[in-house]
């Protein structure tokens, strides 16, 4: 396929057939994600595949019960890594840190463009995946279950396989409520009304269209798309507790030396 129908004929996908990947066909997208730049060339993450029924049965609590995670042959669960790292500096008398947050970030962006040059590549064979937030909310758990040693962090993952659904396009901004040439330009409440239009309307239908989301939001009481968001989505407190486990495993992983 051509490089920007892959890019733009993207979509989640959240069911799958019962087909296994081919050790060949993993290959090939684990190399697309390895030809990734990382900063430095220090290549400070690791990909973690995971197959086994067993474990898949632990991580689909970690991952907030979401059935992808049983029902695609293979999860993919990339983390921040100095662990490697920190072994070939000691094992060539260097100085030994990256315990940092700054680190920490440096991994996550390294782990994360991995990610999504896998997903491209996944996607151009045929293959579909869907991220899940899980992976970082839930990194503690996540990091436990893959048995991870410090520093070492899960960041993204996400489910791969065959497709066994076709889901129609989800909507985006459009481009000009995102780019900004040569400094940011913030947006009047009048931008915000227009940019938001066409999400306000098509992103409402979606859930009015979906019958548990329906009666979800006739349960909150909500009035539109962006009380969902908020009231229903991503609350507040979910987000604060999720922060803490964030910051605590961070902490940890030996990521937040600050001295
Ligand atoms: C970091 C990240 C986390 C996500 N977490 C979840 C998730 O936990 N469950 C899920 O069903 N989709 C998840 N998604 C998928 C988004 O909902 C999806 O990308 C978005 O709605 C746009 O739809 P599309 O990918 O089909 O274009 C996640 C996406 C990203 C990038």
């Amino acid at each position: 396929m051509e490089l920007n129908d892959v890019i733009c004929g993207h979509k989640s996908i959240r069911e799958y057939e019962d087909r296994e990947i081919s050790q060949e066909l993993l290959d090939e997208i684990l190399n697309a994600g390895i030809r990734a730049s990382s900063s430095g060339n220090m290549q400070s993450y690791s990909i973690i595949i995971t197959k086994d029924k067993e474990l898949k049965k632990k991580l689909y609590s970690a991952h907030m019960e979401q059935s992808m995670v049983v029902d695609a042959p293979i999860l993919l669960t990339f983390c921040a890594d100095f662990n490697r790292m920190r072994k070939w500096l000691t094992l060539n008398d260097a100085p030994i840190h990256f315990d940092n947050f700054m680190s920490f970030m440096i991994g996550a962006i390294d782990a994360t463009l991995a990610a999504q040059n896998c997903a491209l590549a996944a996607e151009n064979a045929g293959l579909g995946i869907c991220y899940m937030g899980s992976t970082l909310a839930n990194c503690d758990q996540i990091g436990k279950i893959l048995d991870l040693p410090p520093n070492v962090v899960p960041v993204v993952g996400y489910s791969l396989g065959y497709p066994a659904e076709n889901p129609a396009p989800r909507d985006r901004l459009p481009p000009h409520g995102l780019v900004h040439y040569d400094q940011y330009h913030d947006y009047s409440e009048e931008e915000i009304l227009e940019i938001y239009k066409e999400r306000n309307e098509k992103g409402w239908k979606r859930y009015m269209d979906i019958p548990r989301l329906k009666e979800m939001t006739e349960r909150l009481g909500l009035k539109n798309l962006a009380q969902v968001y908020t009231i229903a989505k991503y609350t507040k407190e979910s987000h604060h507790e999720f922060s803490q486990t964030v910051l605590n495993y961070l902490e940890t992983q030996n990521f937040m030396n600050n001295e």
